[in-house]
């Protein structure tokens, strides 16, 4: 990577952690507490477990939890009796996950450690299933992140990855976020931009699902089922348009009909979930033809997702 490449990642990188380290109570906390943003988080770690259920892997078949947090998900594989790596670079975080691990009691299956996505201190081929969650939309590109995680899967091995997406249905009808009106919200002028819309450090990065699958297509994976997870905070100018317990009535039953394959709203959440997989060399190869992947990137059975508990 050139030197100049280098820096910028390591400084966004800082940044990064110094955010992660003050918001790492929240990332414990947000699965434990009620609200349409909890819920998605919820449900997002649902989807992932119950992919990870969908592979069979037998008992302590070699796991990675990139961006562990606070180890919702390392321990929720733990207990299925998977061994698990788990790696984050925030101390806060790893040290939660140690203690959600103890407290669980699958210290003997859960190793932990600080390291960071873009160089993951483990060989070629290791694991079986690689997953991280919330992870790549606040990285700078997500190609190289992409290309590591590849990297150790081994051969028929499979990985659960989620992105923030480009087009949202709840975006649709706040003039603030519509993707459509980039253009006359830029001419609104940098005054009336920062009162509204207020930015500050940094923050997660949207990617345009179309983008996502051919970036995983072009790292020789071939794509296996996808989700979208997430269809509220509903929201006008900012300002929430229901009260509470609508708002998350109405998230839940979008996410439902989601789940069981509507199509107007396969793709519509605010994040998306995909599980691909590493071929074996043995097996025939999947076609990597982009006019394949729609048809290709299927909901989970509903009956597994169902099923599944965290
Ligand atoms: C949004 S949180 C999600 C945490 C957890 N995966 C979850 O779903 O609850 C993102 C996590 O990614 C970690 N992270 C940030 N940069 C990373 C990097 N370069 N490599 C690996 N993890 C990273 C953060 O420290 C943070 O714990």
């Amino acid at each position: 990577m050139p030197d100049i490449e280098h820096s910028s990642l390591a400084i966004h990188q800082r940044e990064l952690d110094a955010h992660f380290r003050e918001e790492s109570p929240f990332w414990g906390a947000i699965y434990e507490r009620e609200g349409i943003v909890e819920t998605i988080y919820q449900e997002r770690l649902r989807l992932t477990l119950a992919m990870a259920d969908g592979l069979c892997l037998p008992p302590s078949t070699r796991v990675l939890d990139v961006g562990c947090g606070a180890g919702l998900a390392t321990v929720g594989l733990a207990r299925r009796a998977l061994t698990v790596d788990a790696i984050d670079p925030v101390r806060a975080m790893t040290q939660a996950t140690r203690k959600r691990v103890a407290a669980a009691c699958v210290e003997t299956r859960v190793a932990v450690q600080e390291g960071d996505v873009h160089a993951l201190p483990f060989s070629d081929d290791t694991f079986a299933l690689v997953v991280a969650l919330g992870v790549l939309p606040w990285l700078p590109k997500i190609e190289p992140p992409l290309r590591e995680m590849t990297r150790v899967l081994h051969p028929g091995g499979y990985l659960i990855a989620a992105i923030d997406t480009y087009w949202q249905l709840r975006q649709l009808f706040d003039p603030l976020r519509n993707p459509l009106l980039h253009g006359p919200r830029r001419l609104a002028g940098p005054f009336l931009r920062r009162r509204l819309v207020p930015r500050r450090g940094v923050r997660p990065q949207v990617t345009r699902l179309r983008e996502f699958k051919r970036e995983l297509v072009a790292q020789g994976l071939e794509l296996q089922s996808g989700y979208t997870v997430g269809f509220g905070p509903f929201t006008f100018f900012n300002r929430p348009i229901l009260p509470a317990s609508a708002g998350l009535r109405l998230n839940n039953w979008l996410q439902s009909m989601a789940n069981a394959g509507t199509p107007a709203l396969s793709s519509g959440g605010s994040q998306f979930l995909v599980l691909a997989k590493k071929p074996n060399a043995a097996e025939p190869k999947g076609s990597c033809d982009s006019s394949q992947l729609d048809r290709r990137l299927q909901p989970c059975p509903r009956s597994t997702l169902r099923a599944t508990q965290p």
